[in-house]
């Protein structure tokens, strides 16, 4: 798997601030002359989007939502990452299988083993060529998750120790990844962030 383009990936927990810095990477990146498609998981395609509409609001066993995380992404490697990839393009996704690890492991606490298996099915020997991760106080993610004024979905309804969790298993995650995984501050003033966040995507 794999191919000329990058993939790009960013991670944090609900709150996080994730998607403004998005945005921002991904003009960087057109400006620079690349071809970009920006992205999200769950979700992606036509089926992923469904699968997310039903992964964020439809009561379900929690190893029913982890499989459906790894069939939503099935089906964005096949039909979108990896032929963007292969054309040279950059693709930049809201979340991939280190959210699995943060939320379903971290979060759920279901069996880590299980998610090797699934991800050596699905993506073997493929991962992120880079991953920002926005490191953020679950107590202050939570403020800004109740401010936006959204109805909250089944991941956002969760408590403070859930999202603890989550971030822990974050962490560890970025610990154990080799520098693939770069930390922010997001309790940082905005535009540092964006610093930082640019700075990451032009070291690759
Ligand atoms: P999110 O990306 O935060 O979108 P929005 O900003 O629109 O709420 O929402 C996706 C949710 O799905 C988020 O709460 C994390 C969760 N999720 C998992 O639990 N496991 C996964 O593997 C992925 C990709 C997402």
């Amino acid at each position: 798997m794999g191919g000329r383009g990058r993939f790009l990936t960013f991670e944090g927990i609900d709150g996080a601030g994730k998607s403004s810095q998005i945005e921002a990477a991904v003009a960087h990146l057109r400006r620079r002359g690349h071809q970009v498609v920006q992205t999200r998981e769950p979700g992606g395609t036509s089926l992923g989007e469904r699968l997310r509409e039903l992964l964020l609001h439809q009561p379900m066993h929690l190893e029913t939502e982890a499989m459906l995380m790894f069939a939503a992404r099935r089906e964005h490697l096949e039909k979108l990452i990896l032929p963007a990839l292969a054309r040279g393009e950059w693709v930049v996704s809201d979340r991939f299988t280190d959210a699995t690890y943060a939320y379903q492991v971290g979060g759920r606490g279901l069996d880590e083993r299980r998610f090797e298996a699934l991800e050596r099915w699905v993506h073997a020997g493929f991962q992120p060529d880079l991953t920002v991760l926005f490191d953020l106080e679950p107590a202050i993610a939570a403020q800004r998750v109740a401010s936006a004024g959204n109805a909250p979905d089944r991941f956002e309804r969760e408590q403070l120790d859930f999202f603890e969790r989550v971030r822990a298993a974050y962490l560890a995650r970025a610990r154990a990844a080799d520098g693939r995984i770069r930390v922010i501050d997001a309790s940082a003033p905005i535009e540092a962030i964006r610093e930082r966040v640019l700075a990451a995507v032009d070291g690759l």
